[in-house]
């Protein structure tokens, strides 16, 4: 199995890394247009490989496609990160055209891939991925429920004081501050929902928390995080490559699916070989459904900024 991570900051390498340690791919490309940047963070992880015992080769590569070719998975964190007291969504002017072309020079080497769009504002930059290379939306995934889902968790475990991974739950809507909706009626600790342990104050300030979960890092980091989001790419792939069908919140282009059309927005999907293999329709409350078509006006609100493009 061949990935290649297009970009090689610190969300592509981190990802690279994961994949490799994991062992979930036997290659991994990653390719950056800084000059020499890709093939450096490549030799750095590869000379890890025997201390960690992996074997999955990484080779780096300055904007040679070509290297890229036959992939199964490639994944794009293109553009630029956010930076303290930005919001996702003002990167769309400078990220929209990058990825557009990053897509349009994967499928010339990789026309069978399917592609994992990381870039901000996710949910826009999946939709515009969808629209501007007309693959099937199965092959189109959004990264961004797999790591506000896994940052729910995190800080449902905190609140609970129990272990991080005896917590269930999952967030749909936006990858964005006011977008996402962690849904919380529907969380549990080992199968006992959380609200037995948990008053509604507590949980919205969990639902809060996890909402700014990017913004937090931002801050404390002067720019956006990259082991949890690289952690969450890395997750999505394994379920791809082998073909677990686990159910994941990935942004995918909807057709009537929750009452929803013409968007990419984060919703349960099962993901296997064939990328979005289906979307579970997971009941949702009146409450939930009335945030995330609130959730949905807003992304198509942003999407609006891409008919210069599309
Ligand atoms: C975050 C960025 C990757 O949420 O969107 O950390």
């Amino acid at each position: 199995m061949k990935v290649t991570v297009v970009g090689a900051g610190n969300v592509g390498a981190s990802c690279a890394e994961y994949i490799a340690q994991n062992e979930i791919s036997s290659k991994v490309v990653l390719l950056d247009i800084k000059e020499g940047f890709a093939e450096g963070k490549a030799l750095d992880l590869f000379q890890t490989a025997t201390t960690l015992g992996f074997n999955t080769s990484i080779t780096g590569v300055t904007n040679d496609y070509s290297a890229t070719a036959e992939s199964d998975v490639v994944v794009i964190t293109s553009g630029v990160p956010r930076k303290p007291g930005m919001s996702r969504e003002e990167l769309i002017g400078i990220n929209a055209g990058i990825v557009k072309k990053v897509s349009e020079s994967i499928l010339k080497y990789s026309p069978d891939t399917i592609i994992v769009v990381v870039s901000n504002p996710m949910d826009t930059m999946t939709y515009l991925t969808f629209k501007s290379t007309g693959l099937p939306k199965n092959r189109i995934i959004g990264m961004g429920g797999a790591l506000d889902s896994s940052r729910f968790k995190t800080y449902l475990s905190i609140a609970l004081n129990k272990p991080a991974n005896d917590i269930q739950g999952m967030v749909i809507g936006g990858h964005g501050d006011t977008t996402m909706i962690p849904l919380t009626r529907l969380a549990s600790y080992n199968g006992a929902p959380v609200s037995q342990y948990l008053d509604s104050q507590i949980l919205e300030k969990v639902a809060s928390e996890t909402m700014v979960g990017g913004a937090t890092l931002t801050k404390l980091l002067g720019t956006s995080a990259w082991y949890a989001p690289g952690a969450s790419v890395a997750f999505l792939l394994d379920s791809i490559l082998n073909d677990y069908k686990r159910m994941i919140p990935c942004s995918v282009f909807l057709e009537g699916e929750y009452g929803l059309d013409n968007l990419c927005i984060g919703v349960p999907c099962i993901i296997g070989a064939n990328g979005i293999e289906s979307i579970v329709d997971v009941k949702l409350n009146n409450s939930e459904q009335s945030l995330l078509n609130a959730s949905a006006d807003k992304i198509h609100e942003m999407n609006t900024a891409l008919s210069d493009i599309l």
